[in-house]
């Protein structure tokens, strides 16, 4: 079957070759064209809303090169479009890879819109998007991180766009990754990565992100939900920071225009509203503010090489930058929400792995002590309460009683001296432990760390399943079901609970069911 495959692959790729010259590249991804979406392959997208706006996204691709492409778009409060409250038109073109994207206005807030977009004598698909709330009775996000397409179907992406209207997906990066064919990831099923070399140019960013977009599970969760999304390192070469990264070698070329290649293509694939830094707040009435941080590339310092690594406890080592820090301090203290949600790539609390080789995370807010011990500070300092750290990165999932020092200013019993929670949430594919190790090695050992000696504050771990979170908030509850798959080595609509965990506002003790 998958000789079978191949070779189909092999045939449109050199039937395309022969036919045209254009798209450069992307013609390895054309033959995934789903022909019946012409010129609209990579469907639609709406992210970032507000309580009267939402980006919507969309990508034209023409059959040869054009200069510009003009583009009318449609929002409607129904789906048959009989009542259209906003339109317009706008232009694209190869100077921003044939991507759209409309900052629509004037709308009404908690209300589910539908949206189209036509060119060249086509028309898309349609998305379906909903504004922010001024004062809702509650909130339902999924909370996804790492989706690697040579590790296998995006199966969680697939059920995300089932669930019921939510008022966002929130992705905490590793939306794609920079590898080359079998750098990192499982080929033998044949989802392998176009181009096949590790990613550098604009050319390679654009056609790793248009194969992505290709997939069918992807595109319905764009086309369901809007996104609110950050970057974290794949999306630029892994263990990224402002001026360098561990996957960026010399002969690659300069870092700083990988990096701002990287950052481009994002921003034009990506429905994010454009603005000078990624970090930024969007409020979902007085229930929740969502604080999204940029740990990459706003003012992270190059990681610390161990756990003994003496400048690991440098006063100038940060992960934010102090322009972000002291955002993100504001933010933390105007907030007049409920819940303090903060989007964030690497895990904020204390975490011992629990392995002989390798403890702590240098990579995660542990390698970055005093500036993680400042955010503990003016939390307390402040009695800022209700604050739920959200974070991916790990392929695993985790459920804390937020603190960076559980074994002094905290009790495991009551949950106080924790300045908050922290869900981690587990990939949608990229491998985790369980892809490494024997399943039943991993579970013995996530009853080692878990609730333990060494991490007391440590409530759940699951680090075998791949899925996604989905959290439901009321004024007065958090309430995080950990959803896991059946599989991503095939199309699979299986999915079930693994845990529930509960927490009240005023509370940092965790509840599990
Ligand atoms: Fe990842």
């Amino acid at each position: 079957m998958k000789k079978l495959v191949l070779l189909c692959l092999l045939v449109a790729i050199t039937a395309c070759k022969k036919k045209q010259e254009y798209p450069p590249l992307k013609e390895l991804a054309s033959a995934l064209f789903t022909t019946d979406l012409k010129p609209f392959y990579h469907g639609v997208a709406s992210g970032d809303p507000l309580q009267d706006a939402v980006i919507i996204w969309t990508r034209v691709t023409p059959e040869t090169q054009l200069p510009e492409v003009n583009v009318s778009w449609e929002v409607a409060i129904d789906s048959a479009f009989f009542n259209v409250m906003k339109s317009g038109s706008t232009t694209t073109g190869p100077e921003k890879d044939y991507t759209v994207k409309v900052d629509v206005t004037g709308l009404d807030p908690d209300t589910i819109y539908y949206f189209r977009f036509e060119a060249l004598d086509g028309r898309s698909i349609i998305g379906r998007t909903k504004t922010t709330p001024v004062n809702g009775d509650s909130l339902e996000f999924a909370v996804v991180s790492c989706s690697s397409y040579q590790w296998g179907y995006f199966n969680s992406y697939g059920r995300i766009a089932e669930e019921s209207p939510l008022d966002a997906v929130v992705h905490l990066g590793d939306y794609i990754y920079e590898h080359g064919e079998g750098g990192y990831g499982d080929t033998s099923i044949g989802r392998i990565h176009i181009p096949k070399h590790e990613i550098v140019s604009l050319e390679d960013y654009r056609t790793r992100y248009a194969q992505y977009r290709l997939d069918q599970d992807l595109r319905a969760a764009h086309q369901n939900h809007p996104f609110i999304a950050v970057w974290d390192d794949h999306e630029i070469t892994n263990n990224a920071y402002a001026d360098g990264a561990q996957n960026h070698q010399p002969d690659e070329g300069d870092y700083m225009t990988r990096r701002d290649i990287a950052r481009q293509v994002y921003y034009e694939w990506m429905p994010i509203r454009e603005q000078k830094d990624l970090y930024r707040k969007i409020n979902f009435g007085s229930i929740a503010d969502l604080i999204m941080l940029d740990g990459r590339l706003a003012g992270r310092t190059k990681q610390a090489d161990s756990m003994t690594d003496p400048s690991r406890d440098d006063a100038d080592r940060t992960m934010l930058g102090k322009e972000q820090f002291e955002w993100f301090k504001d933010q933390l203290q105007s907030s007049k929400a409920r819940w303090k949600l903060i989007g964030n790539q690497v895990i904020f609390s204390y975490q011992d792995w629990g392995y002989s080789g390798f403890r702590l995370n240098m990579d995660s807010w542990d390698g970055y002590p005093v500036e993680q011990q400042m955010i503990v500070d003016f939390i307390r300092d402040n009695a800022i309460a209700d604050v739920m750290f959200l974070t991916g990165d790990t392929h695993s999932s985790w459920a804390f009683e937020a603190t960076n020092d559980p074994f002094e200013q905290y009790d495991e019993k009551t949950g106080d001296g924790a300045i908050g929670i922290e869900f981690g949430v587990t990939s949608l594919n990229s491998a985790n432990s369980n892809e490494r190790f024997p399943t039943d090695s991993v579970k013995l050992h996530e009853g080692r760390i878990a609730n333990s000696d060494i991490n007391p504050h440590l409530k759940y771990v699951n680090m075998r399943d791949h899925g996604y979170l989905k959290l439901t908030l009321t004024d007065s509850t958090g309430l995080a079901e950990f959803k896991i798959i059946e599989t991503t080595r095939k199309p699979d609509p299986g999915i079930k609970i693994d845990k529930v965990v509960k927490v009240r506002s005023g509370s940092t003790k965790l509840i599990l069911d």
